[in-house]
């Protein structure tokens, strides 16, 4: 019996489907033009929405933190994983969310799968947004609660689903901004249905944390609700420009989440300068809050530069979905769009739905005026021609 068959097997529907995936290998710095394949491109592609992973003050931030405390964490965060920095950051998170109290995680991957399982258990009900990231998805599983999929963002759908369990304890949870489309959580909506229905409410700002809302502060300042949500989960990996996870909330909530969300606990935390660049970064977006607000400039110009050359597209956030349908025309296109210069990579199945295939555009602080301009117009003219050729 060859052991490998099967996996072989199901590369090669893959390959034959257009679904095979491979890393794109970038030769510099992350930042709004970077080297691939030896070209200068231009990066429409990335998180990092402040262009943060290149700041020089954060950079210095983390060599200094290097210098005096080195590489490695050593430890769990219970056993000797806590340094002074791990701390300070989570003091500047809770303060810069409104909350009094932060947790970080090692990746918002983890944060997700540690505080679902925390907080539900078997015979609890979680309800979840069908659009809502695989890290969502896999913290429902692990915490054997019924996971309940309400259509995405329709609250009358998620009333009827909680009205059909009565009494059950659970929680609400959603991106706030959606990963794929950009879209934004009904958050009015589903803080009111959970406060109704005495269930906890969870959003994941992984792309609304230093985007949305008038000073980068997120999903609450956007919808002008702070401090409604009960937690407030989210990333360090993408405007903020370094790495890690968190969840902001009440001193009861941190307490819970240290003793009892298995990735916390059971991981080695992560190294401290990673603490000191996310915390300069977080200091950085309230010292010069022309940075979000440049962002946010760019995403309205982007946007009409693509509706005035027909291609049908809107969005309050970083993320800027162009659709294409199916999955062999979005590699053509992007393909395209690479060749040009543009990065922008097509997202296929699994990330969406099959035969929704589309262009995910990742708008940056620094990009220019000149550069989103003809970025609209190369993206025009290749849908055209893709179309064209069939
Ligand atoms: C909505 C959302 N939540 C969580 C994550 C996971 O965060 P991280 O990359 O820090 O693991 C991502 C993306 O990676 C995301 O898009």
């Amino acid at each position: 019996m060859d052991k490998w068959k099967r996996i072989e097997e199901e590369l090669q529907t893959l390959r034959r489907q257009h679904l095979y995936r491979e890393t794109k290998v970038i030769e510099s710095a992350q930042r709004s033009h970077v080297r691939y394949q030896g070209r200068d491109m231009l990066m429409l592609a990335s998180n990092s929405y402040l262009d943060f992973c290149y700041e020089g003050r954060i950079k210095e931030a983390a060599a200094q933190a290097l210098a005096e405390y080195g590489t490695g964490s050593g430890g769990s965060r219970l056993t000797t994983g806590t340094t002074i920095l791990h701390t300070q950051l989570e003091e500047t998170l809770a303060r810069f969310k409104g909350r009094e109290a932060a947790v970080v995680f090692n990746t918002g991957f983890a944060a997700n799968g540690g505080i679902l399982p925390a907080l539900c258990r078997a015979g609890d009900v979680i309800y979840s947004d069908e659009l809502n990231h695989a890290s969502i998805i896999d913290g429902c599983r692990q915490s054997r609660a019924e996971t309940v999929v309400y259509r995405h963002n329709d609250m009358a759908d998620l009333e009827r689903k909680i009205r059909e369990r009565p009494g059950r304890q659970g929680l609400i949870v959603s991106d706030g901004v959606f990963s794929m489309d950009g879209d934004m959580a009904d958050l009015p909506g589903l803080v009111e249905l959970a406060d109704a229905y005495g269930l906890l409410s969870m959003i994941d700002e992984a792309h609304a944390t230093g985007v949305v809302g008038a000073t980068g502060r997120g999903c609450e300042e956007h919808f002008h609700m702070e401090g409604r949500t009960d937690i407030l989960m989210g990333t360090l990996s993408k405007a903020i420009g370094a790495e890690g996870g968190y969840a902001c909330g009440s001193h009861i909530l941190a307490q819970y989440l240290k003793n009892r969300a298995r990735s916390y606990i059971f991981s080695t935390s992560l190294s401290p300068v990673t603490m000191a660049a996310a915390k300069r970064a977080l200091e950085l977006i309230e010292e010069e809050p022309w940075r979000v607000g440049r962002l946010q400039e760019n995403i309205r110009w982007f946007c009409g530069q693509l509706r005035e050359r027909g291609i049908e597209t809107d969005s309050e956030t970083a993320i800027i979905p162009i659709r294409i349908g199916a999955e062999e025309k979005a590699l053509k296109v992007s393909g395209m769009l690479m060749e040009r210069g543009f990065f922008i990579p097509a997202i296929r199945y699994p990330t969406v739905k099959k035969g929704e295939a589309m262009l995910r555009a990742a708008l940056m602080a620094t990009h220019t005026k000149e550069e989103l301009s003809s970025a609209a117009a190369a993206i025009a003219e290749t849908v055209a021609a893709a179309g064209l050729e069939g």
